[in-house]
């Protein structure tokens, strides 16, 4: 058999070597986003499954996150002509080792015996409280294998849990072995590039994302505290409502989520979510999914209140605009409204955040809303089972794992936004005869 020669110091960047020559059985290495994490550990993990024959997994929270290691994974086969199973993200090597890519998003996936090594990637939004001690470790055990979390820190969760067994002190667990580094630690990414996030970034979410520090970082954009005054869903009384849509690309091995949110601008222009319908969606579904929220029986809703169905003309969102209109009900079809929204801004920080810049200033923009009292949510109730899942994604993010509710959320602010701007001019104004002075005190 051909000797493969690899030259790893060529390969890796200082901070990656560094980690190289120290890591131990488990691995862990929190640091910030775009230091180089995925790109050392699929190296490693190629390097390793060459070296011994053996099952390999990675793992990820959900199949996007997935997609630059395993293309990288796949490159790397190919240029030693190894098998490459696309549907099923398996790697066969000559010397038969299996290198196989798995998604955190189901539970089921990550029970398996006799692996030799596992990376999980972006560990901080992976369920590991059961996996890892119930399925992910007793695999390892048969074979002695290792493995590496990798991630950006995600508050003080599993990850930091595993974190803390690698850290160097008294209490560093002898098989384990941690590491931290900041975004700045890569010299292929230019530190301009992450000022500019820093100016754009609320600071919390900054020593999270970049500095890879643990913080509890809860309602970093979207903060819990302006969204105390709860009144039930059907004390609003609404002179408008709307739908807005964040369809989803359709990702090979499994789609990812659309979410349809229906809100209510009340008579004094602020905006209240009413439901969410969230679903993995393929792009056939689309717009019988939207007719259905358009059509759906609300309580004490009149649906001619329905003044707009807002679908970004991105991605999905164009097509399904042109068919929709083709094909849908006039009465429906006449309320689509493509949004195309204009992208304010000069920093690309996209590959920076995982979050789109444009969507993520969306969302701040969004959030501003929120402080000045003109987005409301409403109380809970077993009527909103949908309410949970949308606060979890509102105050996680731009930790969480989904966007898109956040992003249909956002989208609406930004359509409506001169109405906001209406309802809290009209609440900021003083009364007119205080104004004047001479009837005060009447
Ligand atoms: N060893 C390396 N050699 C050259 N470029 C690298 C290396 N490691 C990472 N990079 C570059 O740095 C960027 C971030 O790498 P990546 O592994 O995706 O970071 P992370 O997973 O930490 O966000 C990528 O553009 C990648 O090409
Ligand atoms: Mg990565």
């Amino acid at each position: 058999m051909a000797r493969i020669k690899i030259n790893l110091s060529r390969l890796l960047l200082p901070k990656q070597a560094e980690i190289w020559r120290n890591m131990r059985r488990f691995t862990v290495v929190a640091a910030g986003r775009r230091f180089g994490k995925t790109r050392f550990a699929v190296l490693y993990m190629f390097v390793q499954a060459l070296r011994k024959r053996g099952v390999y997994w990675w793992v990820a929270p959900t199949y996007k996150i997935m997609l630059p290691a395993w293309r990288l994974m796949r490159y790397l086969a190919w240029t030693i002509g190894a098998r490459i199973n696309k549907t099923e993200r398996v790697i066969e090597l000559r010397n038969g080792s299996f290198i196989e890519f798995r998604s955190g998003d189901d539970p089921q996936s990550l029970v398996g015996e006799g692996l030799s090594g596992l990376v999980v990637d972006e560990a901080g939004k992976v369920n590991l409280e059961l996996a890892w001690n119930e399925s992910l470790r007793p695999a390892l055990a048969d074979n002695l294998g290792w493995a590496i979390f990798i991630g950006t820190p995600k508050g003080k969760n599993t990850f930091y849990e595993l974190y803390k067994l690698g850290e160097p002190g008294p209490d560093q667990r002898p098989d384990w072995a941690s590491f931290t580094f900041t975004s700045y630690d890569n010299p292929r990414v230019a530190a301009s590039e992450i000022d500019a996030a820093r100016d754009l970034l609320p600071e919390i979410v900054f020593s999270q994302e970049f500095l890879a520090m643990f913080v509890q970082a809860e309602g970093s954009v979207f903060k819990r505290e302006h969204y105390e005054n709860r009144r039930a869903l059907a004390e609003y009384e609404f002179v408008a409502t709307y739908i807005s849509a964040d369809t989803a690309q359709s990702v090979a091995g499994g789609s990812s989520f659309t979410s349809i949110l229906l809100a209510g601008l009340t008579a004094k222009y602020k905006l209240v979510p009413i439901y969410v319908h969230r679903r993995r969606l393929e792009f056939p579904q689309l717009q019988s999914a939207l007719e259905e929220v358009a059509r759906m029986p609300i309580a004490g809703l009149d649906k001619r209140l329905l003044k707009g169905i807002i679908v970004e003309t991105k991605s999905a969102g164009l097509s399904l605009v042109q068919n929709m209109r083709k094909t849908a009900d006039p009465e429906i079809a006449n309320l689509i409204r493509p949004f195309n929204p204009t992208t304010t801004g000069s920093v690309r920080i996209d590959d920076l955040t995982g979050v789109s810049q444009r969507k993520l200033i969306a969302a701040l923009e969004a959030s501003v809303w929120g402080e000045k009292g003109m987005l409301h949510l409403p109380a809970p109730d077993s009527d909103l089972p949908w309410l949970h899942e949308f606060e979890e994604e509102l105050f996680d993010f731009p930790s969480s794992v989904y966007n898109d509710q956040v992003d249909s959320l956002s989208q609406l602010v930004h359509y409506l936004q001169n109405y906001l701007t209406e309802g809290y001019r009209a609440g900021q104004r003083k009364p007119e005869l205080t104004a004047a002075g001479g009837e005060y005190g009447r």
